[in-house]
């Protein structure tokens, strides 16, 4: 059986993102028959403009929804920007949402993570993130949630935090629509 895929947009753009690191571990220690693979260029993307949306659409949008349409499972990785999701992630779920009823992400098991250095983990973000994907057409699967405070414990090397996200990640990968029923 091929693997499952799992594609991951990354809400910081920062070089030194600790969202794009746990991203990165992620998909570097992923489970047996799973490929983690991690959208780069979203801030190629331009705003989300119906305009720009007829006809020829701008080339990431295109390669992006590609790429969403050929994977299995998506998964955001991202901080809270003044108590929601970055805009760029908020971005690139509007490209995917559209055309209306058919959107890249539409029916897609989608989950959400992330860390941010306060003691609510990004929370708010990642519940706007699930509401957004959702209404996008994307079936969120909330058991796969993990808000991470990286407040007292270093994200990246602490075990329990690592296990905790690659949990997450394997959630998402086991979902079934019968287990939605
Ligand atoms: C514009 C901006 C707004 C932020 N707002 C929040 C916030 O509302 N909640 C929060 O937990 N952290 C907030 N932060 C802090 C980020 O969580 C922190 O910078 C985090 O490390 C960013 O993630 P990254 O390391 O993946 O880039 C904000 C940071 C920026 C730059």
């Amino acid at each position: 059986m091929s693997d499952t895929t799992v594609l991951v947009l990354v809400g910081s753009l920062r070089a030194d993102s600790l969202n794009r690191k746990i991203a990165e571990a992620l998909r570097d220690q992923a489970p047996a028959g799973v490929t983690v693979e991690i959208a780069e260029n979203l801030e190629q993307l331009p705003f989300y403009n119906e305009d720009l949306d007829a006809g020829d659409v701008p080339a990431a949008a295109a390669a992006l929804r590609d790429q969403v349409s050929r994977a299995d499972r998506v998964l955001a990785v991202t901080p809270e920007y003044n108590g929601t999701m970055p805009a760029v992630l908020n971005n690139a779920i509007d490209w995917l949402s559209r055309p209306y009823g058919v959107g890249a992400i539409k029916g897609k098991p989608f989950g959400v993570v992330g860390a941010t250095p306060t003691p609510y983990g990004g929370k708010w973000a990642h519940a706007d993130t699930a509401r957004s994907a959702g209404i996008a057409g994307a079936v969120v699967v909330e058991d796969v949630t993990v808000s991470q405070s990286a407040l007292e414990v270093d994200v990246l090397s602490d075990p329990e935090v690592l296990a905790r996200l690659r949990a997450a990640v394997q959630t998402l990968v086991d979902y079934t629509e019968v287990e939605a029923a």
